[in-house]
């Protein structure tokens, strides 16, 4: 089936989905982030949030309904265009239809360091590709912002999470103690550097290409 996943940049319409899948996948974190907390982070200019949508899913109003780019505003991102610069950092079109969100990602950018915050899929579309998608976009855009390392910290128990970024060529190169409050657990700090270098580039474009390969129905 096609289905064509888009992803953009995250809107203040989208809040309420995230938060959703947000809770769903951190279920223990304390605080849990807030309708406030995340429009104040979508203004951040440091900050970069991204959403993944399903069009197909009868929930995606406006996007279902178009076909062409007079609607360009709901498809802002699409995948086949996703490394076109100005699509995910020219002026935005907004609108007020929904799409059904089926993951999101939040980044920092400091310099030449990228920091990613949060990757999460809805647990009914795990293991679909859509985690490692989302990964995908995330080091395509902080590339372009001219970061060069990319690091981020992980519970020890997520091995799902560990293996999508070791995938990816993310090292761990450090144990933060008791890092999570909820239950008092290690983080592996984990990066990746020299994103820049060819020799990096070189494999995540086999990568990209693989996973455009595998998951063709995220293409379409
Ligand atoms: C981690 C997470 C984002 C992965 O999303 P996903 O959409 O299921 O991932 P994908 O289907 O794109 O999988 C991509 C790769 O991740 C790894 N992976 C994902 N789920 C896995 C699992 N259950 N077991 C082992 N590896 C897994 C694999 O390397 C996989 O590549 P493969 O398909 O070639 O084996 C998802 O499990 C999630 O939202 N978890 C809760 C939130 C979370 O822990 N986020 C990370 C915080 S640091």
């Amino acid at each position: 089936m096609e289905t064509n996943y888009i992803i953009r940049r995250m809107q203040d319409k989208d809040i309420p989905q995230a938060l959703e899948i947000d809770h769903e996948a951190f279920p223990t974190q304390w605080p849990h982030p807030t309708y406030a907390s995340i429009k104040h982070e979508l203004r951040n200019h440091l900050a970069h949030y991204m959403v993944a949508i399903n069009p197909l899913d009868p929930r995606s109003e406006g996007v279902k309904k178009t076909d062409d780019d007079h609607n360009f505003g709901h498809r802002l991102l699409q995948i086949k265009h996703l490394f076109d610069h100005d699509r995910f950092f020219g002026e935005e079109k907004t609108s007020s239809t929904t799409d059904y969100l089926v993951g999101i990602a939040g980044s920092w950018t400091m310099l030449d360091e990228a920091h990613i915050i949060t990757i999460a899929t809805r647990g009914n579309c795990r293991r679909q590709g859509i985690g490692e998608l989302l990964l995908i976009s995330v080091i395509d855009m902080v590339t372009q912002l001219k970061s060069n390392i990319v690091t981020l910290e992980v519970r020890v128990s997520n091995t799902p999470a560990q293996a999508l970024y070791e995938k990816y060529s993310f090292r761990k190169v450090g144990l933060r103690r008791r890092y999570y409050s909820d239950n008092g657990e290690d983080a592996f700090i984990m990066t990746v550097e020299d994103i820049t270098s060819a020799s990096f580039q070189s494999l995540f474009q086999q990568l990209k290409e693989a996973h455009r390969k595998e998951r063709a129905d995220l293409y379409a």
